[in-house]
């Protein structure tokens, strides 16, 4: 991805968002290459998953097309306009609101997702223990994240985020670390700044 800036008008993103390989998901190699990881991060069978801060809902489809449930949120009018007309006819739901408090209610999840927004929201540690308090027992945060750009890095390294992670987690849950640097077919180019997902069940 390009590098990701905070505070960034996402409405004004919106339009061209998906221009960018591992954003839009066109190539049929890159699609192929994130629908793969995330068959790997998601549990097999069908499943509620909330994807926080969806854009334009590039990785609710992939869930969706897996047999999930899908609920997104985000803050942009504009972005929830692109993913609900992405996911028209599926089994899906688009909320504007914000990803630390996202406005659910009493519902709970098999899964939070989500992907290069963790990095931007104040006070990580704090949404990370609301995030946790969504889940269903047995229930998973599946977050993909990174440092991106070497030059000014943005963004959040594996270790700080585990660090955050790690009150979270009870003796018999895990969190499990991937490597996604390596990967050219999910950037659409080669990369050399930290990019990884963590698979975390508390
Ligand atoms: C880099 S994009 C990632 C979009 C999507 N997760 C993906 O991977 O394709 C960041 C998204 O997070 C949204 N966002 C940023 N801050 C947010 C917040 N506090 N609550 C909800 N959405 C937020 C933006 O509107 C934008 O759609």
């Amino acid at each position: 991805m390009s590098e990701p800036v905070a505070n960034y008008d996402w409405d004004a993103e919106a339009a061209a968002f998906d221009e960018e390989p591992d954003h839009g998901l066109r190539d049929p190699e890159i699609r192929r290459a994130w629908a793969d990881r995330l068959c790997g991060w998601l549990p097999a069978g069908p499943a509620d998953i909330l994807d926080l801060g969806c854009g334009t809902g590039s990785l609710s489809l992939l869930a969706a097309e897996q047999g999930h449930h899908v609920t997104g949120v985000d803050l942009s009018p504009a972005m929830i306009d692109l993913a609900r007309a992405k996911l028209a006819g599926r089994d899906a739901a688009f909320l504007i609101g914000d990803a630390a408090a996202p406005p659910v209610g009493e519902q709970r999840f098999d899964v939070v997702l989500v992907r290069h927004v963790l990095w931007s929201l104040p006070d990580p540690a704090r949404v990370l223990r609301h995030w946790r308090g969504l889940l269903r027992p047995g229930g998973r945060l599946v977050l993909v994240e990174g440092v991106w750009g070497t030059v000014s890095p943005a963004g959040i390294p594996a270790d700080r985020l585990t660090e955050f992670l790690a009150p979270l987690v009870s003796d018999a849950g895990h969190v499990r670390v991937e490597r996604l640097s390596d990967d050219p077919l999910l950037w659409g180019r080669a990369v050399d700044d930290e990019r990884y997902a963590v698979v975390a069940v508390p």
